[in-house]
C-alpha cells in the first residue's frame, strides 16, 4: 500500500494535539491517572510481548513515549533505545525517568509522528503504546507506514492503545493493508479495573480511592475477572507485527 498522504486538516488536528498535549504535561504529573500498579502491569505486558518476540534489539524505538516508562523498560533489553514525544514537556520528564533509572544508552528527543525523520533500516523494535490516533484512518496509516520503513529486515512493530472491541478489527487490518503479519495478540484484561475504578471514584473520597485502586490484590481481582471475560476482558489491545 502506498504511504497516504496527510491532508492539511489532519496536520492542523495534530498540530492542536501537540499543543494540548504539552499544556497537559505541564499543568499534571500523572495525567492518565492510572493507579500505579495497574500501570506498572500494562507496562510490564507490553515490554515482555515485545522483548518475547524480539529478545535483543539492536535499536529499539518508543514512539510517542509520554512519561518514558516503557523507554525505561525498553533499556532492559536493547543495546540502544530511542525515544521521541511531539511535546517538550514529555521529552524532559522521560529524560529525567530514564537519568534517574541509570539508563545510559538512551536518546530522547522532541519528534512529530507525522514525520519524524530516522533513517531507513534503523530500529529491529518499533513501540507504539496509547498513541493519540484519533486522527483519521489515513493519518494513522501513514504514521505506521512511515515508520515501518524504519525497520530492519525482521524489525518488528507492537501498537497497542485502548481499543474498543469493535475497532481491533479495523487496527488489525490497517497492519495487513501495509503486508504486516500479525504474531500476537495482546490483552490486557482491564476491562473490570476500569469498570471498578469508576465505581470506586464515585463513592470514595479520591485519596482513599487512589489508595485502594493502587492495592495489587484489587488490580489482580479484577484482572481474574477480565480473565474470564477472555478478549472481551480487555479495553486495551495490542498486536505484535512482522513484516516477512
Ligand atoms: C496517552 S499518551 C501515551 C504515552 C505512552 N506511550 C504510554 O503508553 O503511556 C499519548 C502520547 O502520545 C504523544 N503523541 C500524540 N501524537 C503524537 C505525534 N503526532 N507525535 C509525537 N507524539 C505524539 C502525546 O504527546 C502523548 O505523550
Amino acid at each position: 500500500m502506498a504511504n497516504p498522504p496527510v491532508s492539511a486538516v489532519d496536520l492542523e488536528a495534530n498540530l492542536y494535539r501537540q499543543k494540548r498535549y504539552e499544556e497537559t504535561y505541564q499543568t499534571h504529573s500523572d495525567p492518565w491517572d492510572y493507579s500505579s500498579y495497574a500501570d506498572r502491569v500494562r507496562f510490564r505486558t507490553i515490554a515482555d510481548a515485545a522483548r518475547n518476540w524480539f529478545p535483543a534489539p539492536r535499536r529499539a524505538l518508543d514512539v510517542a513515549c509520554g512519561l518514558g516508562q516503557l523507554t525505561v523498560l525498553l533499556d532492559d533489553f536493547s543495546e540502544q533505545v530511542f525515544a521521541y514525544d511531539f511535546a517538550p514537556s514529555a521529552v524532559e520528564r522521560t529524560r529525567e525517568r530514564c537519568e534517574q533509572a541509570g539508563c545510559q544508552r538512551v536518546q530522547v528527543d522532541v519528534r512529530d509522528a507525522t514525520d519524524p525523520g530516522y533513517e531507513s533500516d534503523c530500529f529491529d523494535l518499533i513501540l507504539m503504546s496509547d498513541m493519540d490516533i484519533s486522527g483519521n484512518r489515513d493519518w494513522w496509516c501513514h504514521v505506521l507506514a512511515i515508520h515501518k520503513g524504519f525497520l530492519t529486515r525482521d524489525g518488528i512493530i507492537v501498537a497497542c492503545g485502548r481499543i474498543k472491541a469493535d475497532g481491533r478489527k479495523q487496527f488489525d487490518e490497517n497492519f495487513r493493508a501495509m503486508h504486516g503479519t500479525i504474531l500476537d495478540r495482546i490483552y490486557f484484561h482491564d476491562r473490570y479495573w476500569f469498570k471498578a475504578r469508576s465505581v470506586v471514584k464515585r463513592v470514595m473520597p479520591s485519596p482513599m480511592a487512589k489508595g485502594l485502586l493502587g492495592r495489587p490484590w484489587f488490580y489482580h481481582t479484577a484482572k481474574t475477572l477480565g480473565r474470564l471475560a477472555g478478549p472481551m476482558g480487555s479495553i486495551h489491545y495490542g498486536v505484535v507485527v512482522g513484516f516477512p
